[in-house]
This record gives structure tokens, sequence and C-alpha cells, in this order.
């Protein structure tokens, strides 16, 4: 149901000092998103009237996050706290009744709750509604000072907790409902009380309660959804969560997972049904996997097109590429990106592809490398294949018919072409097209010389020892008829 008459203010403005790093903490990544990222998707459900991220530090780079999502920014510099980034947002806000405001840090919020939080706010006409959680671990948080079983009367921050204050394990998350006009009256009335000499948007909770208007507080179900990251700490352990649900939802739509807590999946990633992940498998980005495929431990797919059937053997790294049904790949393969390997085609440990189509039921087993290469149906690659696609300036394509063989350790040194149904010996560099159906050698003749090695090693014996070798007999002029035999079949 949309929400015409409530705005969504996600602050975003701040540096996160805490986390010790040149990169504007709401655009850290946890869970395989930007921290903000997460923060606008679990909003935009409630189709409010508009989205308005407070932009501050590194302000560019958060809105060229934000707005493709369909947010709006709001440049708050310099930045007071975040009361002050409420004022900034007011202009913005003029047309809204209600706000739902959340810190750009706190990623795990979902849909759901907000949902909640809202219905909780219009039902009881409250001035503000705050999402609380009951933690074990209430340290860096500010702590809800209760009035009565559902009633706030403050937040008080971590650095001003009176002792009592201290054993409260109730948080505020940060995340709220506000009644606009209420609020841009209490904000009128707070003060910057605080080492930073920055205004709290904590302290307009404790002004509308002074005033006898309604502060609710709705606890969290879950209380790992208002988890914030300040802290690398932190963002490990919000990474941990993301992953732990985004794993249970693919056991859920029937994936088998083994030793699940090593496993790394995105959140966009999809597999199908009996599809099972080995251990420290990671599967990023788009990645979109069939049913009953097997991912072999170690690997990693980032933007791949899997279809049903799959084999991926232990250890292979597939970067944007497509796996069409029933393909094998690995132990140690690796796909560089715009392959398209066909139905039933093979590649095998060690061998590199780039750029390359390999056909319909086609084998590379061993030690290859495929750049820049269209393969036919049912051709075998041999073992140290290269395609020499590249000659110092420019790239070049290399086309191998249908049925193909190439000999092992053959170098094709493209632009060639190589026909249907041909073969290439062993060893041979091609440097020109072959036709269909020939054989094509492209290497040095052999030539075997008997028993070169054997006097190799007596004339090596024999420098190195000159005494141990035999006196020589003197020779009658005339060879005998076996040295001459002997002779001939040196020559
Ligand atoms: C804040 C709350 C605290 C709550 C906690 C929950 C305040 C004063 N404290 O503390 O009660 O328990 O969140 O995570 O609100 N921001 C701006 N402009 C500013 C300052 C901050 O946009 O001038 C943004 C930050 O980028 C951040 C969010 O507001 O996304 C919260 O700021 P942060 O510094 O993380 O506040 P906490 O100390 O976590
Ligand atoms: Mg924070």
């Amino acid at each position: 149901m949309p929400n015409r008459d409530v705005a969504i203010v996600i602050l975003a403005a701040g540096k996160g000092t805490r986390l010790k790093s040149s990169l504007a903490k709401v655009l850290h990544s946890a869970g395989g998103r930007p921290l903000v990222e997460h923060v606008v998707r679990s909003c935009a459900p409630l189709h409010p009237r508009k989205t308005v991220v407070i932009v501050g530090h590194q302000a560019d780079k958060v809105a060229a996050l934000v707005e493709p999502l369909g947010a709006e920014t709001v440049l708050q510099q310099p930045q007071h706290g975040t009361g002050h980034a409420m004022q900034v947002a007011r202009r913005a806000l003029n047309h809204a009744k209600l706000a739902v405001v959340l810190p750009g840090d706190a990623p795990l919020i979902r849909t759901e709750t907000l949902k909640s939080l809202l219905n909780a706010h219009r039902a009881a006409n409250a001035a503000a509604t705050v999402l609380t959680a009951v933690v074990a671990d209430p340290s860096g948080y500010g702590r809800v000072v209760r009035r009565s079983e559902s009633r706030v009367a403050a937040i008080v921050e971590e650095s001003q907790l009176t002792p009592e204050q201290r054993e409260v394990n109730e948080i505020n998350s940060s995340i709220y409902c506000f009644t606009l006009d209420k609020l841009w009256f209490a904000l009128a009335e707070v003060k910057p009380n605080n080492k930073h000499r920055e205004l709290y948007l904590t302290d307009a909770i404790g002004v509308l309660a002074a005033k006898g208007e309604v502060v609710l507080a709705q606890v969290s179900p879950d209380p790992r959804e208002v988890l914030g990251c300040n802290t690398r700490a932190d963002l490990a352990e919000v990474d941990r969560i993301f992953r732990e649900w985004k794993r249970n939802a693919l056991m859920d739509a029937g994936v088998t997972i083994l030793l699940p807590e090593t496993v790394l999946i995105d959140p966009e990633v999809t597999a199908g049904e009996d599809t099972i992940l080995e251990p420290c498998v990671q599967l990023l980005g788009k990645t979109r996997i069939g049913a009953r495929c097997r991912i072999g431990a170690g690997s990693i797919l980032t933007d791949a097109l899997l279809g049903d059937d799959v084999t991926v053997e232990p250890h292979c790294v597939v970067a944007q590429s497509r796996l069409d049904a029933e393909v094998r790949i690995g132990p140690f393969s690796r796909l560089r990106p715009d392959n398209h390997l066909k139905t039933g085609s093979r590649i095998g440990n060690f061998v590199e592809m780039k750029k390359s189509t390999l056909g319909e039921g086609s084998k590379a087993m061993h030690l290859t490398y495929l750049g820049d290469a269209k393969i036919g149906a049912k051709a075998n690659i041999g073992a140290g294949t290269i395609t020499c696609n590249y000659d110092g300036f420019h790239k070049f394509p290399t086309t191998i018919g249908n049925k193909v063989f190439i000999g092992s350790d053959t170098a094709l040194v493209a632009p060639v072409r190589v026909g249907d149904g041909a073969y290439v010996a062993a060893g041979s560099t091609v440097t020109d097209n072959v036709p269909p159906d020939a054989l094509a050698i492209a290497r040095g003749r052999q030539v075997n010389k008997p028993g070169w090695a054997a006097r190799k090693r007596r004339e090596l014996a024999a420098a190195k020892n000159p005494r141990n070798s035999a006196p020589r007999k003197r020779r009658s002029r005339r060879p005998s008829s076996r040295r001459r035999a002997s002779a001939k079949r040196r020559r």
C-alpha cells in the first residue's frame, strides 16, 4: 500500500571516524552491497512520497549510488549532528506529514519491521515512535529511558549516561517515525549540549516527551536488525548476518550447502533445486545457477550464468561467463569474462579462457589458453594448446570448426582458421589456415642419430678421467668389416 503522506529520510552525511577509512562510512559494504544501498532498498516497498538521503562526506559518491535507486539527496555541509541533518532536510519534506528516519549505517533493517513501526505510530497518533532493541551488550548505543510500559521519556547517549542508565539494555536503533510538524517544533528547542557540540536528534525525543506528546517505543522482533556499523568489527558482524540470511534463503529454496558458514553469497544470486555448494564457495554479483549443479570447494563465480546439471569442480574462478547445461569445468579452470561454454562441453585443469566460445560437446582438458577463439562442436583441443591472440599490438581471432582435433602443444597464431574435421599434428605452430578435413603438420622434421648418446657419455667419461680409459689399440689401416658397417649406420 502506498504511503503518500510519508517521506523516508536516510541520514548518510557522516564520515565514520571510528572506521579509520578514506571511504565514507555508508559506502562501506556488508552482505555484498554498500550499507546505504541496503537501507534505500528496504524502504522502497513502503512506497513513500519520496526518499531523501542526507549527504555530506563524499556527497558526490553517495549521491551517485542512491539517486539511480530513486532517492533524492540533500547536502548537509558541515555536519552538526543527526538533529541538524533533519533541519537541513526540512524544505525537501514540506509536503509530507510523517517521516520514517533511518541511519545509513544500519543496513539489516527489514521492510516488515518498518511497516509495523509506521502502523504503530499511526494507530497511536504519536508524535514520535522509536524502534528499539533489547541487546546483551548495549555499549556504544543510545539507551531508551522509559516513562511507562509503552512510553519513552528520553534517549540518553552513551557519553551522558548515569550509572543506573548504564544498566539499561534497551537501545535506540536510530530508526524513528516522526510526525513532522511536532518534530520541527521540538528540534527548535534542542541545544548542542554534548562534547561534540552537535544537535542530537535523540534529544528531540526528550523534548517531545517532556511536552507530554505521545512518544512510543516499538521493540524490534530481532535485535540483529538494528545493528549499526560504526567499527570494522561491526561491519564484519553485520556482513556475517547478511550472509547467513542469504544462505538460509537458498537452503529454504532447495539448495544444499556444505559447511554453510564458509560459503559467501551475494544478495542477487539465485540457485535451482538440488544444487550443491561445497565448502568455501563464493557466489558473487548477479550469478545465476540452474538446478542440480555442483559447485566445487573453493570456487569463485562472479556474474556467472549456469544452466542445469553443470559441474564446477574445485578451485575454479569464473567471471561473466555462460555455461550451458551439463557443462563440466575444473578442477583449477579459469574463465575470464565473456565466454560461452555450450551444452556438454568440458574444460579441465589449468585451462584459461577469455572471450571464447566452446561448442557443444567440445573438450579442452589440460593446460590450455583459449582467447578470442570460436570453437565448433565436438572438437578436441589437446593438452598445452595456446591461441596466440596478441601480436604485441592487436588482438586477433582464432576459429576452429566442428570435430576438429588439435594435437597437444599446438600454437595457433591468430588470425587463423582450422576448418571442420581437420587435424593438427601435435607440436605444430599453425600460422596458415587449415582447410576442412586436412592434416596440418607445422613443425621441424625429426632426425634420429643412433648411438649418439652412448658415444657422448664415453667421451665425457674419458675426458674426466683419461687414465681409466683403455689404451687405444693401433688401428689397422683398413677398417674391419664390422667397423665399416657401424660407420655406415652412424652416417
Ligand atoms: C546514533 C544515535 C544513537 C543510536 C545509534 C544507533 C544520535 C545522536 N545517536 O549514534 O542513539 O543508538 O545511532 O545506530 O543520533 N549523520 C548525518 N549527519 C550528521 C551526523 C550523522 O547524516 O551530522 C548520519 C551518519 O552518517 C550515520 C547516522 O547519521 O549514518 C548516525 O550517525 P552515527 O555517528 O553513526 O551515530 P551513532 O553514534 O551510531
Ligand atoms: Mg552509527
